[in-house]
């Protein structure tokens, strides 16, 4: 059985931010086919460009309900340019380490919260619909990579 810190406890046990925003200015939702697990991600933006709220909703592994809920938190109040270094990497650091075979699932977060990011830089007229396809077809196609191994 993986050990899992006592943080990836928590989070699995008491999500933080679950829910969906009716009225959100991005939405990000990434999914594998191959385990089954989606991850959507709901963010509202401040005229400063903060995120001031963030919500999501994940059907998944234990590992992807703490990697939402600690993604969820690192966004809050962040900048865009911010929410760029919120890496899987980073997600791991801060739930304090996750078993090398839930590695994957931290991938799904990161993935979510940027394109979220990205819906709302489109919704802007800031990225154009090409460029979106285009850059989150190569997530997929990551992510897909990852939980087959
Ligand atoms: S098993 Fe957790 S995201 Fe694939």
């Amino acid at each position: 059985m993986p050990a899992y810190s006592d943080k990836v406890m928590d989070h699995f046990m008491k999500p933080r931010n679950v829910g969906e925003i009716e009225d959100a200015d991005g939405v990000g939702e990434v999914g594998n086919p191959v385990c089954g697990d989606m991850m959507t991600f709901y963010i509202k933006v401040d005229k400063d460009e903060k995120v001031s709220d963030v919500k999501f909703k994940t059907f998944g592994c234990g590992a992807a309900i703490a990697v939402s809920s600690i993604t969820s938190e690192l966004a809050v109040g962040k900048t865009l340019e911010q929410i760029r270094q919120i890496t899987p990497n980073s997600v791991i650091d801060e739930l304090e380490g996750l078993p090398q075979n839930k590695h994957h699932c931290s991938n799904l977060g990161a993935q979510a919260l940027n394109k979220a990011v990205d819906d709302y830089l489109v919704k802007q007229g800031r990225m154009t619909k090409e460029e979106f396809a285009t850059k989150h077809k190569e997530d997929e196609e990551e992510h897909d990579d990852a939980c087959e191994s």
